[in-house]
């Protein structure tokens, strides 16, 4: 087993505050909530128009321009700016349509708050780094790693750090801002690159976008929880003429409803997409804007140093048909009243690693529990613990745990992958002499730790 030395230090110099308002319990949902049914009678009629509008655009869609892809369906029924599932409504915790892992426990976002100043000093200390976030839903994750930070500011002092959110809601951005300025923010012309600006609780700069493209250049730590399982995805069939596409298109038979197609020929999105595959699956789900942001990402990282911690429910290039909905903390039909549910897909870690070679080295995916055991949750746990002004708000802490580590909960199905540059996994090596100069140290959360 190898020590981290520098990991042990910094979990240690975190505080044991348990975060939240009165009670932990309040906050961070136990296991019992996380499964329980949401009725969604608090939506507001508005809502339900919203919801029934959504059906009748994508119907006139089909009829002008002939059935649409899964991609089309899921990037209008999510992000569509008028009536998109994510635009106006928390969808997030136990009157929402399911809970994550950083709203269930404050350990998690703590923990990848250490993970970040760990690489930090990987790196080198640099003076000026970006914290960025790809879709950070209530902003609860950024806001206990940036309590860290705080906590942590003998390690950081002198350093410039900035906070930069990539968020399509507007909606989540107001939640967002109002967790981590307390009202300390300028809205700007919605339509601008740059659509929000404030500063943090704990003093920092803090920028929202929607698109990674708008984020300045520079080095920095990129973060994305279940981000990329949002993303549109095209769905391929293999058929003795080869991969044929997706699409959805209007059931015949009762005009108000939709299906799942077979396109006749090669679709724009099979021939530049699939191209020659041998697969052994006979279905195949593609995530285009996945690739696209991820080579982005590993740019800048190449160019600028930093590193990616991605963190969602997926696989290895294995699964085949993953595409679902979820509403009420329900599985729902995924083509079924479109905009009242939350469309998904698990992340194809492998096609991230593709999309990336030769430029950063990835590591993992790593189940979540991992993860969080070699980033020294069992200890952060116990100091929590031994922090709890009662017995039920040390029950709600151990309870959160379980849920996010236990193997059959969400410890197994989520996973941690990582980009780093290159020279952060390779020993120093001397190229004159072949001599190998002092390895690198190992990076947090991939390798086993001693606290
Ligand atoms: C499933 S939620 C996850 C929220 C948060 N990361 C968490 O774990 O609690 C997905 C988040 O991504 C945002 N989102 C969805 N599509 C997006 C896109 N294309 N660009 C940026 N953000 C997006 C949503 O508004 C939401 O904040």
């Amino acid at each position: 087993m190898r020590l981290l030395p520098g990991l042990k230090y910094l979990c240690r110099g975190i505080s044991s505050d348990i975060s939240g308002k009165a009670s932990p319990v309040c906050t961070r949902l136990c296991a019992a909530q996380w499964t329980r049914a949401c009725s969604r009678t608090s939506e507001s009629t508005k809502e339900s128009t919203q919801d029934s509008m959504m059906l009748k655009h994508l119907i006139s869609k089909i009829k002008s321009t002939g059935p649409i892809s899964v991609a089309e369906y899921m990037r209008e029924v999510l992000t569509n700016p008028v009536t998109g599932y994510y635009q106006h409504r928390d969808i997030l915790g136990s009157e929402g349509d399911f809970i994550t892992s950083p709203e269930i426990s404050q350990i998690f976002g703590e923990l990848l708050g250490v993970w970040c100043v760990s690489e930090w000093m990987a790196a080198g200390k640099p003076r000026t780094f970006q914290l960025v976030e790809l879709g950070p839903g209530r902003g609860t994750l950024v806001s206990d790693a940036l309590r860290v930070f705080s906590q942590l500011r003998s390690v950081l002092k002198g350093s410039k750090i900035s906070v930069h959110l990539i968020e399509v809601s507007p909606k989540f951005g107001d939640i967002q801002a109002q967790l981590l300025t307390e009202g300390q923010h300028l809205l700007h012309d919605p339509r601008s690159a740059i659509y929000k600006t404030g500063v943090t609780k704990t003093g920092l700069p803090i920028s929202w976008y929607r698109d990674l493209q708008d984020v300045p250049k520079g080095f920095s730590f990129y973060l994305a929880h279940e981000f990329f399982d949002v993303l549109p995805i095209h769905r391929f069939q293999k058929t003795k003429q080869g991969w044929r596409e997706i699409l959805i298109d209007i059931e015949p038979k009762s005009p108000e409803k939709l299906r799942f197609v077979l396109a006749p020929h090669a679709t724009l999105a099979s021939k530049v997409l699939i191209q020659q595959r041998n697969d052994e699956r006979d279905q195949i789900e593609i995530c285009p804007e996945a690739g696209v942001i991820i080579q982005n990402i590993a740019s800048r990282i190449t160019e600028d140093g930093g590193a990616a911690l991605i963190a969602d429910y997926g696989h290895n290039g294995t699964k085949t048909d993953t595409f679902r909905g979820f509403r009420g903390h329900q599985l729902h039909d995924v083509l079924t009243a479109p905009g009242t549910a939350d469309l998904t897909a698990d992340v194809d870690f492998s096609y991230l690693r593709q999309m990336t070679e030769g430029k950063v080295t990835s590591l993992g995916p790593i189940p979540q529990h991992q993860f969080l055991k070699n980033m020294g949750i069992d200890v952060r746990l116990q100091v929590l613990l031994r922090n709890a002004a009662d017995p039920n708000t040390g029950k709600g802490l151990i309870d959160a745990y379980d849920m996010i580590m236990n193997p059959e909960k969400m410890g197994k199905r989520f996973k941690f992958f990582a980009l780093l540059p290159y020279n952060r996994v390779l020993s120093r090596q001397d190229t004159k002499s072949m001599k190998s100069g002092p390895t690198a140290p190992p990076v947090a959360g991939f390798s086993e730790l001693q606290l």
